[in-house]
């Protein structure tokens, strides 16, 4: 089981990869929101729903709160990259908002135990 969490801890660190670098490739293209936002946030969603739902299996021990908290702000990023991308329009505080959660998820998940 052990092999299963940390299989899925590597595409969490992944996804986690994929939305700084949506954030990068939104500097260079700014016209649209990139699909890199859909494609990290629903693979952050995905494994981290998984990791907590197979904790009693794994053996892992989590913050409830904390998870409650980091899944409210993924729902945040898909929310709002979801909509715009629907728009076609990405207004000039959108970046920042996606990549400023971002940050706060990995933040929360470092220095909240
Ligand atoms: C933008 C979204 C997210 C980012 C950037 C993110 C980032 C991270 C990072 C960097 C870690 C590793 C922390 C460490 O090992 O010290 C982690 C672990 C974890 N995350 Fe997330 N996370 C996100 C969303 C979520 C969501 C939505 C959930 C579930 C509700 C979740 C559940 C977990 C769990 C359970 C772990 C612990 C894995 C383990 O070591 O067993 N994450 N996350």
């Amino acid at each position: 089981m052990e092999f299963v969490r940390h299989s899925l801890v590597f595409l969490h660190l992944l996804g986690m990869g994929a939305l700084i670098g949506a954030l990068l490739l939104q500097f260079r293209s700014p016209e649209e929101v990139n699909k890199g936002w859909l494609h990290g946030a629903g693979l952050q969603l995905v494994t981290g729903i998984a990791l907590m739902v197979l904790a009693p299996l794994t053996g892992a021990e989590y913050n409830h709160m904390k998870l409650g908290i980091k899944l409210l702000v993924v729902l945040a990023v898909l929310g709002l990259a979801f909509a715009f991308t629907a728009k076609k329009t990405n207004p000039r505080w959108l970046p920042p908002t996606l990549g400023g959660l971002v940050v706060l998820n990995v933040g929360l998940a470092v220095f909240w135990t």
